[in-house]
């Protein structure tokens, strides 16, 4: 049986009515951000397209991705690509899809004094994932030496990739650690971190589109969901300037913990802010000797 040739508006529509049944937020946005990949264009420029009818390996792969995030991946992995400031990054299963409250996170480390008083500072992003937030930091400042660490092997492989399609290899290095605690005493000038500060025991019951597909590794910081947020202290000590600073993404019932743990740590103009939904979402502080 021959099909009657859809409109991408029809297919579109199609696709929307599909993922609403299976209980699928935003599904219309969905449908969209699957169309705009195929047709290479931005969401909002898909309007010239509506009427037109798309060839069937666009009709094809777009609905192999309505029913992959029908069955629970998240719709970033089935583009394979996400913005995240002014870089579009590579994203798939190895590392953490790079969130919108992340991006500020950046602006609070270009802000600091440590990277605009310091001619050529030494910045280290300590779980980087993507390299979301490096390499976002080596593309807006011109001097620097930057490093992004993690250790997920996975997860590099994926950063470097990524280093290498913004143009950014040869000014971002990636290594393997666990922690920060190789570099040269009172090196560094700062330490960025969006660490996984999900308590243990709250991961299984995350929605399944993170929960089943997300790397756990980039999810779950120990019972209290401080474990990471501790070890990258420890090693902050050793490794920062006196006056270097540290920065956080943190959950955002953690603000009074970590508050207590820079301070524990021997950190001053400890800072706790909130995101642009007004929730606690940053920590920050410097070291004080
Ligand atoms: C929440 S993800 C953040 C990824 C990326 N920085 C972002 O903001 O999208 C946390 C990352 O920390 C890494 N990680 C977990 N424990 C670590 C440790 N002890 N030392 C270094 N990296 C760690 C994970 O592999 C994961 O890539």
């Amino acid at each position: 049986m021959t099909e009657t040739p859809m409109t991408l508006r029809e297919l579109i529509a199609r696709g929307d009515a599909y993922l609403q049944r299976r209980n699928v937020p935003d599904a219309r946005v969905v449908c969209e951000w699957l169309a705009a990949c195929l047709f290479k264009c931005g969401r909002l420029d898909l309007y010239l397209h509506l009427d037109a009818v798309p060839d069937t390996r666009i009709v094809d792969a777009l609905r192999r991705g309505v029913q992959r995030v029908a069955a629970g991946e998240p719709v970033q992995y089935v583009l394979g690509r996400w913005d995240f400031r002014s870089l579009t990054l590579k994203v798939d299963r190895r590392a953490l899809i790079p969130r919108p409250e992340t991006e500020q996170l950046v602006d609070f480390v270009l802000a600091s004094p440590q990277v605009r008083r310091t001619p050529k500072p030494l910045v280290v992003d300590v779980g980087t994932g993507s390299g979301c937030i490096i390499l976002s930091l080596a593309h807006d400042l011109h001097d620097g030496v930057f490093v992004g660490l993690d250790v997920s092997p996975d997860a590099l492989a994926l950063a470097r990739e990524n280093a290498v399609l913004t143009g950014l290899a040869d000014r971002v290095l990636f290594a393997e650690s666990d922690g920060c605690g190789e570099f040269d005493p009172a090196s560094v000038d700062v330490l960025v971190s969006n660490p996984p500060y999900i308590p243990s025991h709250v991961v299984d019951g995350l929605e399944r589109h993170i929960r089943d597909h997300e790397p756990r590794l980039a999810l779950d910081g120990g019972p209290d969901g401080l474990a990471v947020y501790r070890a990258v202290l420890l090693d902050a000590v050793m490794v920062l300037k006196p006056g270097g600073g540290v920065f956080f993404e943190i959950g955002d019932e953690q603000g009074p913990a970590l508050r207590d743990l820079l301070e524990e740590y021997g950190f001053v103009e400890v800072t706790v802010q909130r995101d642009y939904a007004g929730k606690d979402r940053y920590a920050t502080g410097t070291l004080g000797f």
